[in-house]
């Protein structure tokens, strides 16, 4: 039986964020050059994003480049840029095939004009996409969401709009970039590396973490149906007892 036929359809996590690396050891083991690895990278979202639509995920969220990643030479980070802007427009006729909504989180206004323009207008040209949202994670942090979420709450107490016991779980993720997505149920990280790298952390609370030796540019189709039935395996009990999940 193929892989994707061993997908249990009525159990399909509504939500997969994954944190795409390995393109450098990638590039590096095929004697290329880095920018080569990040190249070859997006094949593997183009394949990841179209099967995702195709079983019906609701939402894919990748990390497409860090706040950190800010720190690497300037060559890479201007060719990641570039390669952003060019994926956008060349990936177009795979969003609109698959009815895939473009979003993005992170301090956007960090990156440079162009992709912050051609970004927009992607995202305005997909929104009336229904199928799948595709959102990319971009100059993207946690602690840096989480710490403009506190700012934000915290002027919100400052102006008495609202009391410092309003202040629950339910404000908070409503004050995060992910605001309207469900948290993820199946966190997938590529390349043998067993780290979260500040991504998503309030909304990984109680995700189920698939970590794979796979590097991002070999990591295809079957690549992901194997990550869903490792995760349709594992039994989710939010602190509960297994008796107690397993109640009718
Ligand atoms: C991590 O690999 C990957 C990145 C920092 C960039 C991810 C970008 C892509 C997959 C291509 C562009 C994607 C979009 C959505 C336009 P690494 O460089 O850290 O690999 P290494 O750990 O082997 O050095």
């Amino acid at each position: 039986m193929s892989l994707e036929a061993q997908i249990d359809r009525t159990n399909l996590p509504q939500h997969i964020a994954i944190i795409m690396d390995g393109n450098g050891r990638w590039a590096k083991e095929q004697g290329m050059s880095r920018v080569l690895g990040h190249k070859n990278g997006v094949g593997s979202v183009r394949e990841v994003a179209e099967a995702a639509a195709e079983l019906g995920i609701q939402h894919i969220t990748l990390y497409a480049f860090s706040t950190e990643n800010w720190a690497r030479p300037k060559h890479e980070v201007n060719a990641l840029m570039e390669l952003l802007v060019e994926t956008i427009k060349s990936e177009m006729s795979t969003l609109k095939k698959n009815k895939i909504q473009l979003n993005a989180i992170g301090n956007l206004s960090e990156l440079p004009e162009s992709c912050q323009i051609n970004l927009k207008e992607a995202i305005e040209e997909t929104s009336n996409h229904d199928h799948m949202t595709l959102t990319l994670a971009l100059s993207y942090s946690a602690r840096w969401e989480l710490e403009n979420a506190m700012q934000t709450i915290a002027h919100k107490i400052e102006r008495k709009e609202i009391s410092a016991n309003q202040v629950n779980e339910e404000l908070i993720s409503k004050h995060l970039n992910t605001a309207n997505m469900p948290d993820p149920e199946l966190l997938i990280r590529t390349s043998g590396e067993k780290r979260i790298s500040n991504f998503l952390l309030w909304q990984i609370a109680y995700s189920e973490l698939y970590f794979t030796d796979t590097l991002w540019p070999d990591f295809k189709k079957d690549d992901l149906f194997q990550a869903i039935i490792d995760y349709q395996k594992r039994e989710r009990r939010f602190g509960k007892t297994s008796e107690q999940v397993n109640q009718l």
